[in-house]
């Protein structure tokens, strides 16, 4: 095998040796039958007796004259050596700073081999999965639809990214969450307006990989939030769900919904106004016990009677305050 690939490429380097000579002779005739036309006749009748001499060197002498070249091996192609003609393929290579600038021969085992009557051409182009596999899954078997330059292979068509495809149950999903499996499980588990009205491309658009900012699109709660702040609060993908925020949330963020609270709290200075609204609801809607940081501090007696505390102290935000105190 093995053997066999440094035969085929060593006619290969012999062909391109070839044709580089064949070019380059063929571009001094061109040259030299552009001056006159009395020199290209006296060429041309010069060129039989030429002919007739060398035939007869031939004949006589074992040791072409000029055969001295012909003493060395061409040593291989380097990628710029390919360069020269190809410029388009090693620039690319080149520019796009792709893995894929090793030997242009470990993807083109074969080339200069086209032949338009035996129409070989997808034939003898390099296969993507000789050396991936099919590294999307079965999902995705044509390589080429977005990586549509192998010397680029980074390059995606964005199009062809945020076509939709048949799913496992045969309904058209967008192909994002068949490769981002997790952010698509995710995202169809908690459904927002997201999902109806931006999707994946929505957020992440015109270019694969692109990271939105919610700001984008959304005015901040508070002046002053960063897009980071967002994050805090709302994973992108289950917008919904608010997560554990940090205890020193600034109030003002709450405050931004919860209005008449806020004010309330700002308003009415008792000890708990210079609590953080975070200290006593560490998570989004959930409602603290008075008991959890006081435990029962009246009598027994006081709160049998009366087991709920707000029957007297009315309201935590705007709790009554002994004005004698
Ligand atoms: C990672 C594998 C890989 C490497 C490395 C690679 N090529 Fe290619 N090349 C391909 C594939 C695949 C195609 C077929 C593209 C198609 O079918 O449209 C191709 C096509 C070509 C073509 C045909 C015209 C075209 O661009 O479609 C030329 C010429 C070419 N390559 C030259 C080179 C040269 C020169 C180098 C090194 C400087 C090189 N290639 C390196 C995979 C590779
Ligand atoms: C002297 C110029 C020259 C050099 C050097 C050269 N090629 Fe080519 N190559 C051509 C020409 C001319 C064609 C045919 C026209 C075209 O497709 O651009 C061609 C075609 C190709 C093709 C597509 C068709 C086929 O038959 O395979 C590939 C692939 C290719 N070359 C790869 C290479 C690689 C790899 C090297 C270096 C190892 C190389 N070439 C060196 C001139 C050259
Ligand atoms: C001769 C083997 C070979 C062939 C054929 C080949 N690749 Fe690669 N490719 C590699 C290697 C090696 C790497 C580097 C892998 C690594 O570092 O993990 C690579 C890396 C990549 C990468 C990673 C991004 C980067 O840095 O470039 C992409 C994308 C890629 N290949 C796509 C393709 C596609 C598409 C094709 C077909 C057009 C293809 N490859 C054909 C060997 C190959
Ligand atoms: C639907 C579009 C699509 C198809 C079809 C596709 N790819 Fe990809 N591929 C991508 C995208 C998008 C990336 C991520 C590129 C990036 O790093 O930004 C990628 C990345 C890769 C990578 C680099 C992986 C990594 O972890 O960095 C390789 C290798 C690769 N593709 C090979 C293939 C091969 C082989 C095929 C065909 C069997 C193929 N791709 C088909 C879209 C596609
Ligand atoms: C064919 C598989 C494939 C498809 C389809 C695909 N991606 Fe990717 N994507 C990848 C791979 C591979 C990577 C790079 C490796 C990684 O970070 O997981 C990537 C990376 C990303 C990243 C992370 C970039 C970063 O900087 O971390 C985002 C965001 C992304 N893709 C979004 C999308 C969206 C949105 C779509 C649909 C429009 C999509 N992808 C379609 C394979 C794919
Ligand atoms: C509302 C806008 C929005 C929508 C819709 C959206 N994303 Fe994202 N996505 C983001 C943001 C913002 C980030 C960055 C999160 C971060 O930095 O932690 C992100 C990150 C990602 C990442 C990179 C994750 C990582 O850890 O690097 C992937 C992959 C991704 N999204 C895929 C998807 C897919 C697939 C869909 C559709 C199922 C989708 N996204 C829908 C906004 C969105
Ligand atoms: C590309 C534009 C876009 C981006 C980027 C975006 N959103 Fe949205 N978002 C929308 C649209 C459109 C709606 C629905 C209409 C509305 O409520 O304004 C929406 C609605 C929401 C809702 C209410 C959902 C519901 O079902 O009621 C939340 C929460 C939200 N976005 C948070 C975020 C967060 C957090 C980010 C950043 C991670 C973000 N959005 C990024 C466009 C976007
Ligand atoms: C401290 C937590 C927190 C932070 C930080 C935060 N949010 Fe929110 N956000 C919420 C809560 C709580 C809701 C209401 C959820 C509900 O309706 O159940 C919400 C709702 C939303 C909504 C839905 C529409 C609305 O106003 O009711 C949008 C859009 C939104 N946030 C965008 C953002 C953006 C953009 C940022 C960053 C600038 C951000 N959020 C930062 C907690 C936060
Ligand atoms: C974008 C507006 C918004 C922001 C910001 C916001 N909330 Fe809310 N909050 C709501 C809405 C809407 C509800 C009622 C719907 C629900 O239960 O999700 C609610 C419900 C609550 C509830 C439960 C109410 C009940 O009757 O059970 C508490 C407690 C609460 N929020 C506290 C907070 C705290 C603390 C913060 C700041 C860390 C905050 N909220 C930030 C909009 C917001
Ligand atoms: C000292 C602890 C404490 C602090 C600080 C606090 N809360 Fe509360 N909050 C409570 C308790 C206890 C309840 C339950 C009251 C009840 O059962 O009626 C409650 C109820 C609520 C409710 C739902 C009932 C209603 O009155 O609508 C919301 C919304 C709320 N708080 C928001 C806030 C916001 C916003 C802040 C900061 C500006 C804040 N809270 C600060 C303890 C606190
Ligand atoms: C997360 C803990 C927490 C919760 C829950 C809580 N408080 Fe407090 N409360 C405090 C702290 C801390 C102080 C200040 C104590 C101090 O300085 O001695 C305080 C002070 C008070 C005071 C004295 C106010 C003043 O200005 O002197 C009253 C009355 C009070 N709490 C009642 C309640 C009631 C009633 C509830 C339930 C509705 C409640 N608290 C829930 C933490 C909490
Ligand atoms: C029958 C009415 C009543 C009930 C029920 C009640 N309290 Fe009080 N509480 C008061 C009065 C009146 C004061 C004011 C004492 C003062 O200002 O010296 C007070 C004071 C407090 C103080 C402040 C103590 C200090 O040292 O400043 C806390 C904390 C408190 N109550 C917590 C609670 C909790 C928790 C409950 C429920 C388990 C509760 N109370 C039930 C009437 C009540």
């Amino acid at each position: 095998m093995k053997l066999k690939l440094k035969g085929m490429a060593v006619i290969a380097v012999l062909a391109s040796s070839f044709l580089f000579a064949a070019c380059a002779n063929q571009q001094a005739a061109d040259k030299k039958a552009e001056s006159t036309g009395a020199e290209t006749v006296a060429a041309a009748s010069g060129k039989t007796t030429a002919t007739a001499a060398a035939a007869a060197a031939e004949k006589t002498a074992p040791q072409a004259a000029g055969a001295a070249l012909y003493d060395e091996t061409p040593p291989p192609l380097k990628p710029v050596d390919c360069g020269r003609c190809h410029v388009n393929q090693f620039t690319d290579l080149k520019k796009s700073k792709t893995k894929h600038r090793f030997d242009c021969t470990r993807c083109h085992t074969q080339f200069h081999v086209y032949n338009p009557r035996k129409k070989n051409y997808d034939r003898i182009m390099p296969k993507c999965q000789r050396c991936h596999g099919l590294k999307h899954g079965e999902a995705f078997p044509n390589c080429m639809e977005c990586h549509q330059n192998p010397h680029s292979p980074r390059t995606i068509a964005f199009a062809q990214v945020e076509k939709k495809i048949k799913g496992k149950d045969g309904k058209p999903v967008v192909s994002c969450a068949v490769c981002h499996t997790s952010e698509g499980t995710e995202f169809a588990k908690y459904p927002t307006k997201h999902n109806v009205e931006v999707n994946c491309q929505g957020c992440h658009a015109d270019k694969h990989g692109y990271i939105p900012s919610c700001l984008d699109c959304h005015e901040p709660h508070v002046e002053g939030q960063v897009y980071k702040d967002c994050l805090v609060c709302h994973s992108p993908h289950s917008a919904k769900r608010i997560k554990k925020y940090p205890e020193d949330t600034p109030n003002k963020v709450c405050g931004s919904c919860h209005t008449q609270i806020y004010s309330n709290l700002q308003t009415n200075h008792t000890k708990h106004s210079e609590l953080h609204c975070a200290t006593c609801h560490v998570k989004h809607g959930q409602i603290p016990k008075c008991q959890q940081c006081h435990g029962l501090p009246h009598g027994k007696a006081l709160h049998k009677r009366f087991p709920n505390c707000l029957e007297c102290h009315k309201d935590p935000h705007n709790l009554p305050v002994n004005k004698n105190k």
